[in-house]
């Protein structure tokens, strides 16, 4: 396995390959313009939210301009989102994944949370893609786990990767609007994912917290890099690469994670742990009986 082959920012043509690949945002107006032109605007962090769709759809009248009634307007948009994700992530090994860089230790921060729950557990992961973390993060092949997505063609690839698993259920919609089939789990996770550029993470946040039993235990990550081929080696680039200013940000995993933590510290749990790791930053947190918030662990 290597490791550690850090390549730095300044170094890196922000047109190489990794970053010609289209964005959420332009994936998406590409697909939602075909329906509905250039007129009505909506972006990608509205259409994972029916909320936020009816505010846009009465705030410009899409109704009398487009002739559409609301609910196809929400639908038409949550099509649109669907397929920017399913053209960036239906195929995971299309992705330039740093964890292949670590594959045995990327989830050593986290292992001790996700391995050692009773067997009678249960476990909601958002934004899960294909279920190829779930093989490393539960030995338990009994385990009842939820996975949510919003790529369907992600969720269609489950049974792949977790065919020996007996107890998992797929779902396939934003976390946002998803109607929960349970809200007592024991543990909720979510990786590199509220991260994401259409996420509402106030909403997510919030809604995580409510789903998990008093005591349970909440995982989340930030992505924090990408692998980067230099003279064919491949080599960690740490940072996001930032669509508005073409560059690699090294601060904003940070901001974001700052951010989570944040609206955690607004819930009624623990923060126990917040941690940089190579591939990406963990925020730990546990939902308490009751009482007040603190935090441990730094960034
Ligand atoms: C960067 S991938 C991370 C996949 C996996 N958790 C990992 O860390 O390798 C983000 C995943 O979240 C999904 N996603 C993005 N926004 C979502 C939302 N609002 N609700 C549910 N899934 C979402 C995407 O389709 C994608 O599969």
């Amino acid at each position: 396995m290597k490791q550690d082959h850090g390549a730095h920012a300044h170094d890196l043509d922000p047109a190489s390959p990794e970053h010609r690949e289209d964005s959420i945002e332009l994936l998406f107006q590409t697909h939602f313009s075909q329906r509905y032109g250039a007129g009505v605007p909506v972006t990608a962090d509205k259409a994972a939210s029916a909320v936020r769709l009816r505010e846009v759809w009465r705030e410009h009248r899409v109704g009398a301009t487009v002739g559409v009634d609301v609910d196809r307007f929400v639908e038409d948009a949550f099509l649109s989102l669907q397929y920017a994700y399913n053209r960036k992530y239906g195929q995971w090994d299309k992705v330039n994944d740093l964890r292949a860089l670590y594959q045995d230790t990327w989830h050593a921060r986290i292992a001790p949370f996700t391995s050692a729950l009773p067997q009678d557990a249960t476990v909601l992961g958002v934004g899960a893609n294909d279920g190829r973390e779930v093989r490393q993060l539960f030995g338990d092949r009994d385990i009842a786990i939820d996975l949510l997505d919003i790529s369907s063609e992600a969720i269609s690839r489950l049974g792949g990767q977790l065919g020996e698993f007996r107890a998992v259920r797929g779902f396939v919609g934003s976390f946002e609007d998803w109607r929960p089939v349970a809200a007592d789990y024991d543990l909720f996770f979510s990786l590199r994912t509220l991260n994401s550029t259409s996420v509402d993470r106030a909403a997510c946040v919030r809604k995580s917290v409510s789903l998990v039993r008093p005591g349970g235990t909440l995982v989340y990550s930030v992505s924090n890099g990408y692998i980067h081929e230099v003279d064919g080696v491949p080599r960690a680039v740490r940072g996001m690469f930032s669509y508005d200013t073409a560059t690699i940000d090294a601060e904003r995993p940070k901001a974001i994670a700052h951010e989570i933590v944040d609206l955690l510290c607004a819930e009624d749990v623990t923060v126990v742990d917040v941690a940089d790791e190579p591939t990406e930053i963990f925020i730990i947190a546990q939902k308490k009986q009751s009482g007040k918030v603190s935090v441990h662990g730094e960034l």
